[in-house]
């Protein structure tokens, strides 16, 4: 018999678990997942933009590798699904946006919490927002709004960017720590924050040839690429395998 069913052990699922900070960022370099080619590292076509609706970006250090690595982090190649809140994390530090739009990033970068305290948080710390999580999507045109806070949760990739995925040099060679870790209050009420003075929102403009911009790579073991970055940018040593243009 058709009778009313017992739908509600689904319906707790559905919420999105967590919230995190936006910026966007384009530097055309390959990022700390390796994906580039040979000439300078620089960035796969896709990594602007995989299909529609589906970014890559530089996740926070609990994104990419809870352990710290800094190349080839346990988070390289994971997909999460971003739903725009609307709103900047402060009334200060952006515009916001439209509220309810989803897009799906895979994660192809690191944005250090080292000279991007701002927005990118430790493991198990907070960024100046209050949030557990920051996504730094490569993108050169806003997405859905101007540093807007998103609720997300991970996914699995979409067929595309699965297959992206495999022309990455970290392929096969990421670190086994249990990345993504997402659990405890992650998230802040909104707008709880912040009389702090707002920094350069949304990152970085491509620059010309000859110095790094924003995150790029800037050195390492077989690098052939520029070693100087674009100011205020300067170059960090982060393993012998990686530099990268930090400020
Ligand atoms: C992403 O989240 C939105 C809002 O919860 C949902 O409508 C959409 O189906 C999700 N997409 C995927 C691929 O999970």
């Amino acid at each position: 018999m058709k009778a009313s069913l017992f739908v509600g052990s689904l319906i707790a699922s559905s919420a999105a678990a967590y919230k995190a900070t936006t910026t966007r960022y384009y530097d055309g370099q390959e990022g700390a997942c390796g994906c580039g080619g040979a000439n300078g590292g620089a960035a796969f076509s896709w990594q602007l933009g995989i299909s529609s609706g589906v970014y890559t970006a530089a996740g926070s250090q609990a994104l990419y590798d809870t352990a710290g690595a800094s190349w080839c982090g346990a988070g390289c190649g994971k997909c999460y699904n971003l739903t725009s809140t609307g709103e900047p994390p402060c009334t200060s530090c952006g515009t916001g946006g439209v509220a309810g739009q989803s897009i799906i990033v895979m994660v192809t970068n690191l944005c250090p919490n080292n000279g991007n305290a701002q927005w990118c948080p430790t493991v198990g710390g907070t960024n100046q927002y209050g949030y557990s999580y920051h996504f730094d999507i490569m993108a050169q045109n806003e997405i859905f709004g101007d540093n807007v806070v998103v609720d997300f949760e991970p996914v699995a990739c979409p067929g595309q960017a699965t297959s992206d995925w495999q022309q990455c040099l970290c392929v096969g060679m990421q670190e086994t720590d249990t990345t993504p870790v997402l659990g405890g209050g992650s998230s802040p009420p909104p707008g709880s924050s912040s009389s702090r003075p707002p920094a350069s929102a949304t990152s970085s403009a491509p620059t010309g040839s000859g110095t790094q911009s924003l995150y790029g790579q800037c050195g390492g073991t077989g690098w052939a690429g520029p070693t100087a970055c674009a100011p205020p940018a300067t170059c960090k040593v982060l393993n012998q395998y990686y530099s990268q243009c930090l400020d």
